[in-house]
């Protein structure tokens, strides 16, 4: 979903929280923290795909999940926040989504094993300014791509403008190349099918117009 406010600025709750504890609190300061819409990214990567199995990790307020839900995709939406799923659950009920369409699971991803397969495994702006082993969450999930699948990586790939000093702060900002190599995939195993960088307008937390740049990464398991 696209953000709302962007993230970059220092909100919600304490850095030395857990991470439950922590996007709890920051979810519950605002009734909505995104757009509710869908990840442009996302819709562009995902559009020509066959729906079947698709799991979201860190599916936030369900914009993604609900969205492919839409399409057809069978979904697994995971976020630590339970604030964040039920308001994701609820969303799913506002758009007319079945309830088996989606299964949202409250789970802190640095303890979570996908137990099946899937033909998606989606991962945009998993981003989190308190501990996420992120490249081992991202691994664990490629591992359950199905034959032929497609794994999608969206993240910001440099701070926004009116936060370069964040730079070297909590989050890291990888450009497509450096997230595939921070996937560490076997390349035999793996196709490149969109490695590029999307821009998208956005406001500072002022007000202020920019640009922001994402890094997009499409790969499909041979
Ligand atoms: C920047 S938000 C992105 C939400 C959504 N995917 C989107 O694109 O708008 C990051 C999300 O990751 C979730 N998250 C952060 N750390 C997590 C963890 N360890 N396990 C599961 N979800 C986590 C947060 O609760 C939050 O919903």
């Amino acid at each position: 979903m696209t953000e709302h406010h962007h993230d970059h600025q220092a909100q919600g709750g304490q850095p030395d929280q857990g991470p439950a504890a922590f996007w709890d609190q920051r979810y519950g300061e605002k009734d909505q923290l995104w757009s509710g819409e869908p990840n442009h990214s996302l819709v562009q990567a995902v559009s020509g795909l066959t729906p079947g199995k698709a799991l979201d990790l860190g599916c936030g307020e369900g914009g993604d999940s609900v969205w492919l839900a839409r399409q057809g995709w069978a979904v697994t939406g995971v976020d630590v926040s339970a604030t964040a799923v039920s308001r994701a659950r609820a969303r799913a009920a506002a758009h007319g989504v079945p309830e088996h369409a989606v299964n949202w699971v409250v789970q802190d991803l640095a303890h979570w094993e996908p137990a099946e397969s899937y033909d998606l495994v989606s991962a945009c702006f998993l981003h989190s300014p308190v501990e996420l082993p992120r490249a081992g969450v991202l691994r664990r999930a490629a591992a359950a791509v199905a034959k032929g699948g497609h794994m999608l990586v969206v993240g910001h790939a440099e701070p926004p403008p009116w936060a370069r000093d964040l730079q070297h702060a909590d989050h890291h900002f990888n450009d497509p190349d450096q997230e595939l190599a921070e996937l560490g995939l076997d390349a035999t195993a793996w196709q490149a099918v969109l490695a590029q960088l999307n821009e998208r307008p956005g406001r500072s937390p002022d007000g202020e117009p920019a640009t922001l740049r994402d890094s997009v990464l499409l790969l499909q398991r041979r």
